[in-house]
């Protein structure tokens, strides 16, 4: 373990979305000493009231491109860390049009870290386990830090391709840098056009839900809280140079995720359609996170995935006016597609 770094003030990027929000509302409950300024273009996946709440002493936002060198020069200098989560983060949608996941996660990534190394600011990079490719269904084998890169998708090929820069410009040019390649994410505020979303408020607003190709393919769930403390651990207490994976031991198919969901919402267990797979689909993640529970101590909270899911249930369920304007151009598009 690295002799613990204690920032005051971060940069968080993306700070307006699913995971990132999540990140913010962790940090300023439990760190109490830390500003956030939060840089987010507010593309389709950001919202402002993902913020709400957080008291104005705390956070300053700033909407903008982390593709702007201008602006990250004016935002650098007061900063000790960025911690960076903006990303185009959606498989279907880079499968669609690729450009814009070039432009975010590969020029976006390459302009913050020529801030960085500018500005001396320690850099912490939220990666994904989509980096590692996928492993087979009857493979004991987890994905580890040493497992080699092998992306499937255009969403994930711009992602491992994130990573390498962030490698090059800290072995370059000593940029104090991390990583951390987590699994899926669940809880609160995640965009409709994700898995468990999509079918939570397809039930809720009275359309069938959809399961892609055999509904075989496993995903290891984490619940959104567990991944910030875990990014919290690797900013603070992790080795610049180092890569961590972080993952709760939380491997599920997506049939039986989605009939945890028909159940909890009271449906029957073949309430749902079929629909046509995603090209390339991966289809087994899983990681060990021993290393990050060996060398920084940290561990899930969320550990009950059924539990986890129904307070899921619950946020939208009772949050139907942060998602509603989304939903319908979202089925729009999947109907487009044939999902
Ligand atoms: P999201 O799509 O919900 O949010 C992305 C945020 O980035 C949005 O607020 C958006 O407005 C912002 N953004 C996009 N382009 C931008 C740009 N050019 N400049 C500034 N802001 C921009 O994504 P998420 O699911 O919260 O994922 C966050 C990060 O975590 C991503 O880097 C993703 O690769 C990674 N990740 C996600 C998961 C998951 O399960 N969702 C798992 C592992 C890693
Ligand atoms: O593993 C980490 C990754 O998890 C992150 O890097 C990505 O940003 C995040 O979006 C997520 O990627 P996935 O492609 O795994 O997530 P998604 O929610 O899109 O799909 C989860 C699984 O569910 C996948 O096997 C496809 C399937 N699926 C998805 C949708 C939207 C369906 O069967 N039906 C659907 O309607």
């Amino acid at each position: 373990m690295a002799e613990e770094f204690k920032p005051k003030s971060i940069i968080v990027t993306g700070g307006a979305g699913f995971i990132g929000s999540n990140f913010v509302h962790w940090v300023v409950d439990r760190q109490p000493g830390v500003h956030v300024t939060v840089l987010d273009k507010l593309t389709y996946a950001g919202n402002l009231d993902n913020l709400a709440g957080i008291p104005d002493d705390r956070m300053d936002f700033v909407r903008g491109d982390i593709c702007d060198a201008g602006l990250l020069e004016k935002l650098f200098p007061t900063a000790d860390a960025v911690v960076h989560f903006a990303a185009e983060s959606h498989n279907d949608n880079s499968i669609a049009d690729p450009e814009p996941f070039v432009r975010t996660n590969v020029e976006g990534t390459y302009q913050l870290l020529e801030a960085a190394r500018r500005h001396g600011t320690r850099f912490h990079h939220i990666s994904t386990d989509e980096v590692y490719g996928d492993l087979a269904l009857d493979d004991p084998a987890r994905f580890t830090e040493e497992t080699p890169y092998r992306p499937s998708s255009p969403y994930s090929s711009t992602k491992a391709s994130s990573d390498l820069l962030v490698r090059a410009w800290h072995r370059t040019y000593g940029v104090a840098a991390t990583i951390s390649n987590c699994s899926n994410n669940y809880g609160p505020r995640q965009h409709v056009e994700k898995f468990i979303p999509r079918q939570i408020t397809n039930i809720l607003s009275g359309i069938r839900p959809k399961l892609y190709g055999d509904g075989k393919n496993v995903r290891d769930w984490i619940h959104t809280e567990d991944h910030s403390s875990a990014v919290w651990a690797v900013l603070t207490r992790g080795v610049p140079g180092e890569t961590y994976l972080v993952g709760a031991d939380g491997e599920r198919s997506n049939i039986d995720v989605l009939r945890a969901i028909l159940a909890a919402m009271g449906r029957g267990p073949d309430d749902f359609d079929w629909v046509r797979d995603r090209p390339g689909h991966d289809r087994r993640y899983a990681i060990d996170a021993s290393k990050l529970r060996r060398e920084l101590g940290w561990e899930p909270a969320h550990t009950d995935f059924a539990e986890g899911l129904s307070d899921t249930i619950a946020w939208y369920r009772d949050n139907v006016e942060w998602w509603q304007g989304a939903k319908e151009a979202t089925e729009a598009k999947y109907a487009a597609q044939g999902q």
